[in-house]
């Protein structure tokens, strides 16, 4: 299969206080074509640095990181903002929708940032919104929000989607269901999903277990029979 991020020896250090922090201490990576991952690890670990660093949204202090072969950190401005619109799509743990749009224009203004997007009202249907796309995020539950945050990614039609915590502000039911949505954007349309989280249940679910300790990673484990969103319990 085909590698779609690599980083080698990615290393983030944080300058803002009086100590330096290191964030991440070294972290090679391969993340292929179509797989589901599985970020696990403390509070603090370098889960989030990692994944924004994935995301564009930061740069590395030091260390290489590559998308479909192309080194990122050679990159101008313009291409990585370009990487940030076409190759990945991110969702976070509190929605980030803008609370005066609705549910439609949270998911087509992501759209008109790329080049081939998904019909807006076809993807809220694949999430179960067809008929709460007029509602503004205020009048959806957690979950429903979290769905119109999943559409919003998905519609951008990237081959990345970047999860941080998605399903830790809500409660047991509503995350399962949100969990057997991104399994099946990942399983029915491809999508390679990278997603943080320290709940090790939903581990389950991944391809790969990627453990992050302390900056580093301290194992990699393989799921040769991942497991589906309503058979993870926790
Ligand atoms: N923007 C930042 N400025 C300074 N320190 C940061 C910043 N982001 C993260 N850190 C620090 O880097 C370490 C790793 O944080 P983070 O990647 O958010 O961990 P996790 O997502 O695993 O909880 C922590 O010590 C955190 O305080
Ligand atoms: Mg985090």
């Amino acid at each position: 299969m085909q590698t779609v991020i690599k980083t080698i020896n990615l290393r983030k250090t944080f300058y803002t206080g009086e100590v330096p922090v290191h964030a991440l201490k070294g972290v090679d990576l391969e993340i292929r074509e179509g797989e589901f991952i599985v970020v696990l690890g403390p509070s603090g670990s370098g889960k989030s640095t990692l994944l924004n660093i994935i995301g564009g949204m930061d740069s590395p202090t030091e260390g290489e990181f590559f998308y479909r072969g192309t080194p990122l950190q050679e990159m101008s401005r313009r291409e990585l903002t370009m990487y940030r619109r076409r190759a990945v799509g991110f969702i976070f743990q509190f929605y980030n929708l803008m609370p005066n749009l609705t549910a439609y224009e949270n998911v087509a203004l992501a759209s008109e940032l790329t080049d081939n997007p998904l019909d807006p009202a076809a993807v809220l249907a694949e999430v179960g919104l067809a008929d709460r796309k007029d509602h503004f995020p205020a009048q959806l539950s957690g979950g429903e929000q979290q769905r119109v945050a999943i559409a919003r990614a998905v519609a951008k039609n990237t081959d990345i989607l970047l999860c941080d915590e998605p399903t830790g502000a809500l409660d047991y039911e509503t995350g399962i269901q949100v969990l057997a949505y991104l399994h099946k954007v990942n399983r029915e349309m491809s999508k390679t999903l990278v997603l943080i989280t320290h709940n090790a249940a939903i581990g389950g679910m991944a391809d790969r277990v990627i453990y992050i300790k302390n900056g580093r990673i301290d194992r990699i484990q393989e799921n040769p029979n991942p497991v589906t969103a309503e058979e993870v319990s926790w």
